[in-house]
């Protein structure tokens, strides 16, 4: 008991959210590099190289220079034991990041503070902001020509609705760099590049050291004196409480490149992010530190290794101890299993793993018999996890496939990518499977779709874009659905589990059924 209270205390989990470019993978490769789980760094190089080796997998990430799919990363530093949880960097993906986010108990936000946030990104900070929980925030590039800083916290705050706490200030930027001021040990650290190096060799000095103007000039020290003194004035207490409960955002100043300021934020930021929080399922909130183990899926990837044509159903674990031959349940299929070959990845290396506690992610092979949102535990202790929301796709395009002969290839890849939880299928009532009609959150889902039928599946597809924009499943309906009156813009259609839904190309169709059907009850979501 006392080694599972231990282990779990350890735990942190957390995702890391930004703008592609904004310096993820770079900050991901330092951290990494302080948990001593990859050699050298400077291992961030170029695009083509060692860029994507670490927490991209998909061959569309390496042609884009995007981040499609999310990984999960485990480390130990200081005697915690790390996950980190990738995001893909794209609004189009911000329902793949809001599954993240179920299953991490903080967030890093990484901004390039030459950008702030950026209009892409804003509704993928949004859907942080939305889960509660603490961020994290992290302006990287100092290094580089820089927005004023307060300007950046202003942004930060009303875009995001959050209040910030600089934990630490940036002297000039760019050339001009001189290093950050460490707002709680009321020191000036004085910037040396130290790209690839571990230790940063840092001169430190007090505000109100006669050395100071020696270290940064006398310019930067006279402005920095006022600053610190704006700041102690202004800005609100730090709050640990606003902190936890996402309504405080503690705010770094650094460079990932040059490894400044990257180790005093990760050692900050392990002190003030909560080990693994409870979840709420149907019988109220799960303690982690109970010892009966359970876990819900918030992620399910299909051949995430081409030469094995896999399909893995990422877990995470929310209370007790997972052994790799124990017998769990399999809640919504209500069938008693052993998990299939449960991994984890530890810096570039997918482990086969024989134990993992609450707090930690872990990928099993999956048959097909998996869905997002599925809870699995001990077969003694029968619970559900919350499911996890769907967005409403936006986006809507008819597909087709190109050669009739590859049906089944056909059918097979949209189901399982659907499956994944990255586009919705709808067909029309009456037609087979050769033609669905796609739903998506953003568009480059579509592109994506696109890329693995003809990759993963050898199919080859035709998109033609429709000009719906919503959607409502019919939840009470007077007569047959297909009698429905509704204008020719809407189209009535069905869900794989066969439900009737229609679409709708604005509100205004959606009240004109409304009036005209009497009975006639419409729903966001289905149930
Ligand atoms: P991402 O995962 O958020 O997409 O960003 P990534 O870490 O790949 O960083 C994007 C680019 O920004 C990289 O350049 C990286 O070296 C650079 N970068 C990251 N952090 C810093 C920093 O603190 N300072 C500076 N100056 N640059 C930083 P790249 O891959 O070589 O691309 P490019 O610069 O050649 O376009």
């Amino acid at each position: 008991m006392a080694k599972l209270t231990d282990e779990i205390s350890k735990r942190r989990t957390f995702a890391i959210i930004s703008h592609p470019d904004a310096g993820k993978t770079t900050l991901t490769e330092k951290f990494l590099l302080y948990g001593g789980a990859i050699a050298l760094a400077g291992s961030v190089k170029g695009k083509k190289t060692a860029r994507h080796a670490v927490s991209d997998w998909m061959e569309i990430e390496k042609q884009r220079g995007i981040s499609v799919t999310s990984s999960v990363l485990q480390f130990s530093y200081g005697g915690y034991c790390i996950n980190i949880l990738d995001t893909p960097g794209h609004q189009d993906f911000s329902e793949d990041t809001y599954r993240t986010l179920m299953a991490a108990d903080s967030a890093v936000m990484v901004i390039d503070a030459s950008k702030g946030v950026e209009n892409q990104t804003r509704k993928l900070f949004k859907v942080c902001v939305m889960r509660h929980i603490p961020i994290f925030t992290f302006i990287n590039k100092m290094d580089r020509e820089a927005r004023d800083p307060y300007e950046l916290l202003e942004e930060i705050e009303g875009e995001l609705g959050i209040a910030t706490y600089p934990m630490n200030w940036p002297v000039g930027c760019g050339k001009e760099f001189k290093g950050v001021y460490d707002r709680g040990a009321g020191q000036m650290i004085s910037f040396t590049a130290n790209n690839g190096q571990r230790e940063v060799a840092a001169t430190a000095a007090a505000v109100d050291d006669p050395g100071l103007g020696a270290l940064i000039g006398e310019d930067f020290a006279e402005t920095l004196r006022g600053d610190v003194e704006l700041l102690d004035g202004a800005s609100a207490e730090f709050d640990l409480e606003a902190v936890q409960a996402g309504r405080l955002s503690p705010v770094f100043f650094g460079s990932a490149l040059t490894n400044f300021g990257v180790e005093p934020f990760l050692k900050d930021f392990l002190r003030l992010t909560p080990p693994p929080l409870p979840r709420v399922c149907d019988e109220g909130e799960i303690d982690p530190f109970s010892p009966d183990f359970s876990a819900f899926v918030f992620k399910i990837q299909a051949n995430m290794n081409k030469a094995h044509r896999d399909r893995i159903a990422f877990m995470r674990i929310c209370s007790g101890k997972f052994e790799k031959s124990m017998e769990v349940l399999h809640v919504q299929g209500d069938k008693k299993m052993r998990l299939l070959q449960p991994q984890q990845m530890m810096a570039q290396e997918r482990e086969v793993i024989d134990e993992a506690y609450a707090g930690d992610i872990i990928g099993v092979f999956d048959p097909g018999i998996f869905s997002i949102g599925d809870t699995i535990c001990s077969p003694n202790r029968k619970i559900r996890f919350d499911g996890i929301p769907t967005f409403a796709p936006e986006h809507f395009a008819r597909v087709r496939q190109l050669d009739t002969l590859k049906r089944k290839q056909f059918v097979k890849g949209t189901s399982q990518i659907a499956q994944e939880g990255a586009i919705q299928i709808f067909r029309e009532p009456g037609k087979g499977m050769e033609e669905v009609i796609v739903g998506v959150v953003g568009t480059l889902q579509f592109d994506v779709l696109e890329y693995r039928l003809k990759n993963e599946y050898g199919v080859e597809i035709r998109l033609e874009m429709l000009s719906y924009q919503h959607l409502r499943w019919i939840e009470e309906t007077p007569v047959e659905p297909k009698k429905l009156k509704i204008t020719s813009d809407t189209k009535v259609v069905q869900d794989f589990k066969d439900n009737y839904l229609l679409l709708f190309t604005d509100t205004w169709n959606i009240n004109w059924a409304l009036d005209k059907n009497e009975g006639l009850r419409l729903a966001e979501f289905s149930r």
